[in-house]
Parts: structure tokens; sequence; C-alpha cells
């Protein structure tokens, strides 16, 4: 397999909290990852370090098999703007703008024209099956209807990779189910790689493999004796 993104003896404390204790995963194109494990284990932390948002104490993280580490800051946020989407739980549109500016909003970014980028982002606001919002505010709009806007405007600049942090987290279950359908659809589509924080075994079924993290390590699902 060859990895799109993957960390090696990941380590990151916190003050005198060891949040990861060298933590390891490689996620090829097109797969989606489900990193799982108890409350305050480091799933956050090592979905960040990946991301290239928090700098590791030791280990090394790779995108298409260059060290992020060795990026200047400057480098790793243009990665992270063009390359990478992220979905949170809540709270990641602009409440100021509509679902549409929210989708064209890193595409401006990128200088796309205004015309283009709102065809681009109505375009995958249709895909999300959230046309229909176009024009409201996210505050107008349901939470799934918003996490769906969230997901189009994770994958509009054709990112590589996706990271979400629970993504379903506040969302009930047929919503939940909604979202990872449509998400997981469209990555395994573009190619994009998913890695997916979740408490949710039933949300963690959309992937195509578990990785535990227990204290600060992680270990695949599969090496873990039944
Ligand atoms: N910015 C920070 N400053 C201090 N400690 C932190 C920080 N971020 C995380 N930690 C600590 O590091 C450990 C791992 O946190 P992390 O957020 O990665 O856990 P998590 O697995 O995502 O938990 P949850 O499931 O509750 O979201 C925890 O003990 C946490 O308190
Ligand atoms: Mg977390």
């Amino acid at each position: 397999m060859s990895a799109v993104i993957e960390a090696d003896g990941v380590h990151k404390a916190f003050g005198p909290t060891t949040a990861l204790a060298g933590a390891s995963i490689a996620v090829a194109a097109g797969e989606v990852v489900a990193i799982m494990g108890p409350s305050g284990s480091g799933k956050s932390t090592l979905l960040h370090c990946l991301a290239g948002i928090v700098r590791p104490d030791k280990g090394v993280v790779k995108f298409d098999g260059r060290d992020i580490g060795a990026l200047s800051e400057r480098q790793r946020s243009a990665l992270r703007r063009t390359r990478f989407g992220f979905v949170f739980q809540f709270g990641q549109l602009v409440p100021e703008l509509t679902c549409l500016e929210n989708v064209t909003l890193p595409l401006r970014l990128e200088r796309v024209g205004g015309r283009e980028a709102r065809r681009r982002a109505a375009e995958w606001l249709d895909r999300l099956e959230v046309a229909d919002v176009a024009g409201k505010r996210p505050g107008e709009v349901s939470g799934g209807q918003g996490q769906r806007v969230a997901v189009a405007r994770a994958l509009v600049t054709g990112a590589r990779v996706v990271f979400a942090d629970e993504p379903t987290g506040a969302l009930d279950s047929l919503n939940g189910e909604r979202v990872m359908r449509l998400l997981t659809t469209a990555a395994r589509e573009t190619g994009a790689a998913v890695i997916l924080v979740t408490h949710e075994a039933r949300v963690a079924a959309y992937a195509d493999r578990e990785v535990i993290v227990r204290d600060g390590f992680t270990r695949d699902l599969a090496e873990i004796p039944a």
C-alpha cells in the first residue's frame, strides 16, 4: 500500500500530559479509516498531528511521502488549504455567509473566479443533497444539512485527505448515517483518503478499517485478539 498520509512513532505531550506515546498510522488514497478509542486517549491530537496543525515532539508525519515537519509554517498552511479538508462536530461554517458562499470560500482563497467558484460549489452542494439550502445561512439549516455543507466545503478544492473529528457527534443516527454515506461515497469517487474520529460503531461501520487509540498508542483492530 502506498500511503497518501502517514504518521510514524508520533509522540506529543502537553506539559505533564502525554497525549501521544508512539502513534503510527498509514492511510491510502480512497481509503476510509475510523479512529476509535476512549475519551482522552489521543485521537484528536493524532488527527491534528497528521493535519500539520500540531507539531509532534518526536516521530514523522508524511504527506505523499514527504515529511511535513520539514515544511515551513506557511507551506504547511498552504497544504491544509489546498490538499486537506476538515469536518468537525459543528460550528465550522461561517455564520454570516450563505451555505453556497461557505463552500465557495476555500476556492476564493485559491483565487478561483467568482462564477467558476459558485458553479463548483453548487455542484458539490447538489452531490451532498443540500442544493436546496444554498441561499440559507448556517443558522437557518438543520444540523445534518449543515454537516453536509461542511463536507461539500471539505471536498470542493479536490482535497486528497479529509480529516473528520466526530462529524456526526451532534446528529441523530439517521442524519449521521446520511452524512457518512455521502461523505464516504464522495471520497471513494474522488480518491480522497478519509480519517474519521468517532465514538460510534455505527459510524465506524462506514470505514474500510478501524484503528484504536489507547493511552496514546495506535493499534489496528485486526491486530487485537478477540
Ligand atoms: N491543547 C492541549 N493542552 C493540554 N492538554 C491537552 C491539549 N490537547 C489535548 N490535551 C490532553 O491530551 C490528551 C489527549 O487528548 P485528545 O484531545 O487527543 O483526546 P481524544 O481521544 O480526542 O478525546 P475525546 O474523545 O474526549 O475527544 C488528554 O489527556 C487531553 O487532556
Ligand atoms: Mg477528541
